[in-house]
């Protein structure tokens, strides 16, 4: 199942990766949404960054929808990058480099809008067209069983931030940093988390 592209990754090219995806796939249509797939990362990155948020958080912002382009890391096969449950494939692609934290947003991103849906009556108000389609494909709101049980994981806090840096990064011809702005950061991220030894 796996090929090169993902055999290749180690701690010392996985940040080039994931800036070599932004660059060629970046420009990829984000379904229904007014921006494209990396204006869209990048803005819930930039503002994860403008209110203060740690790096794990501003990373995972900027990583979330990574799961997208999965064909990327040769893990799955090419129908299986439809969209077809993006965020676990995200989280998987990212797992041996990044902190729970981080895979825990990008993993749980969809979680948190049904978990949002449920507990906020404002949220849903807020939601994209896009979004509010989707939902209903997700499984809808959460029921009150499944939203005990979100609450009670160990980054419940901080997926639903970065769900909503998710929500609010859609703003058409909104201006932020490139990728390469974030890199530096992803690299202290990847390395706390795998140390420094040479890979
Ligand atoms: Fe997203």
């Amino acid at each position: 199942m796996s090929t090169a592209a993902g055999e290749h990754l180690s701690q010392r090219t996985i940040v080039a990766h994931l800036a070599d995806i932004f660059e060629r796939r970046g420009g990829e249509e984000y379904l229904g949404e007014a921006v494209t797939m990396a204006e869209h990362m990048l803005q819930a990155a930039h503002l994860a960054e403008q209110q203060g948020e740690e790096e794990e958080i501003i990373v995972a912002a900027l990583l979330h929808d990574i799961g997208h382009f999965t064909s990327e890391f040769g893990m799955f096969s090419l129908e299986d990058t439809h969209d077809r449950r993006h965020e676990s494939a995200g989280a998987k692609v990212l797992e041996g480099f990044f902190p729970s934290v981080v895979t825990d947003c990008v993993r749980l991103h969809v979680a948190a809008k049904r978990f949002l849906c449920a507990t906020d009556q404002d949220y849903l108000q807020q939601l994209s067209e896009a979004s509010i389609h989707s939902l209903r494909l997700q499984g809808g709101p959460m029921t009150s069983k499944e939203v005990a049980a979100f609450e009670k994981r160990p980054h419940a806090r901080e997926v639903v931030r970065v769900r909503l840096l998710d929500d609010a990064g859609k703003i058409a011809g909104m201006a932020t940093p490139g990728f390469a702005h974030y890199a530096p950061m992803v690299q202290r991220v990847v390395d706390r988390y795998c140390g420094h030894q040479e890979s």
